[in-house]
């Protein structure tokens, strides 16, 4: 057993932006021009992570051995508001964010996040749309949740699961929650109505690779997207391995083995899954029979394009999922003078307009920042 690294740095205690020179800077931004970072990438989708907690620790993301009793997660009034958390995201919309997708942890966990996705519900793009608005969450208390994120105004969800066999899933999750109540979450969200369902799979060569298969078999033909996620070196406690990367080039040919597939136009700029449609008997792409995807990360990085910042628990801003520190949003919002939206709005584009980040195309190249494995906040705390 390879040993998980331990961050020795916390590196989510960053001081306040709040200094007057600051203010001063970012007064004279001009939103009314198109905000781009330094490689031309607009800002399309905010990522909140509503909670740093979560009730499974899956191996690659919050592992037994580091997230433990005497894990310091954060106290309550680190935690940003309801409130606090729409005013960023109106601000966000003002850059021209069209998708929200609200995160933890496990965002389910955290009281009332009805209330939040109402209040978020509300908000509307620059050219006046409501908000592509989605979450993501385990399921472990979907069955009990999804009427109450439906009325509340979510319109979609995705789900995280690793296993149809239920020991392997079990160990996958180390709290041993059952397969079953993940698949009655799901039941339950699409008979409350959810209509565009995604389940993630992160596959690990060597732990999961033989669900590949069964994943793809039980959702074919349900309405529900499944994708295949490969297992990537985020955070600073995993203990990553690139050969337990399972390529998509293999899950791929493995797929094609079994059902004819044939790959599907991107629906947007910057998305992370490239899509496979199933073919039917005559050889034609079925929609009855579905899609699945493919996040590739690791063999195919799409850095591009990316249009993703995510917001943590605390309130700092992270325009990279690989970032190591994030700018301090809550404290400037909670000095700001008007009220915080367009002083918010302009920060964010002060801080998107600096954006150099592509983590995942330069360590594909070998030329990864020094330094960074250890440093690199946990995706409990910045979202999916
Ligand atoms: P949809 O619009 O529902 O397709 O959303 P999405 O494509 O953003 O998917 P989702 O949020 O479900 O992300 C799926 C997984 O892709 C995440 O859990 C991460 O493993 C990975 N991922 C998402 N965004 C990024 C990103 O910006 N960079 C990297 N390296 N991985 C990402
Ligand atoms: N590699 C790939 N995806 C990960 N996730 C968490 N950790 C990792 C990792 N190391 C993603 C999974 C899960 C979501 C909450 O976060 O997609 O579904
Ligand atoms: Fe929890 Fe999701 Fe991380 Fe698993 S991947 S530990 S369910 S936040
Ligand atoms: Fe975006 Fe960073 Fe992921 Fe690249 S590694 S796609 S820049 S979040």
């Amino acid at each position: 057993m390879n040993k998980p690294v331990i961050p020795v740095i916390d590196v989510r205690q960053r001081p306040a932006p709040t200094s007057q020179e600051l203010l001063e800077t970012i007064k004279n931004i001009d939103l009314s021009k198109p905000t781009l970072d330094t490689l031309g990438r607009p800002l399309r989708d905010l990522r909140i992570s509503v909670t740093d907690r979560c009730n499974f620790r899956c191996s690659y993301c919050m592992p037994k051995s580091v997230f433990d009793r005497d894990y310091a997660y954060l106290p309550q009034k680190e935690l940003l508001r309801f409130e606090e958390i729409t005013t960023i995201a109106a601000a966000a919309t003002q850059l021209g964010v069209k998708k929200i997708r609200i995160t933890g942890g496990e965002p389910l966990l955290r009281k009332n996040v009805e209330i939040l996705i109402a209040q978020l519900s509300e908000l509307r793009t620059l050219d006046g749309k409501p908000l592509d608005l989605t979450l993501t969450t385990n399921a472990s208390l979907l069955k009990k949740k999804a009427q109450s994120l439906k009325d509340a105004g979510l319109k979609r969800l995705t789900i995280s699961l690793d296993a149809m066999d239920d020991a392997i899933f079990r160990q996958m999750n180390d709290m041993d929650f059952p397969v079953a109540d993940v698949l009655d979450g799901i039941a339950m969200a699409s008979q409350v109505g959810f209509e565009d369902i995604k389940v993630n799979m992160v596959v690990k060569r060597g732990t999961n690779e033989d669900q590949i298969l069964p994943m793809a078999a039980h959702f074919r033909g349900t309405g529900v997207s499944l994708r295949f996620i490969e297992y990537m070196d985020v955070g600073a406690s995993n203990g990553w391995r690139m050969d337990e990367v399972l390529p998509t080039a293999d899950v791929l040919s493995l797929l094609q083995s079994r059902w004819p597939l044939q790959a599907l136009p991107p629906k947007s700029v910057g998305e992370t899954a490239t899509r496979y449609g199933y073919l039917n008997a005559q050889g034609a792409l079925d929609p009855q029979l579905g899609e699945v995807g493919f996040i590739s990360s690791v063999t195919q990085a799409f850095c591009q394009d990316c249009n993703r910042a995510r917001l943590s628990t605390d309130g700092r801003l992270f325009n990279c999922l690989f970032a190591t520190e994030g700018a301090n949003v809550r404290d400037l919002l909670r000095g700001a003078p008007d009220g915080g939206v367009d002083t918010v709005a302009q920060y964010l584009a002060y801080l998107w307009q600096q954006r150099t980040d592509q983590y995942s195309a330069l360590r594909q190249a070998g030329m990864v920042p020094a330094g960074n494995a250890e440093r690199r906040v946990e995706m409990s705390f910045i979202g999916g």
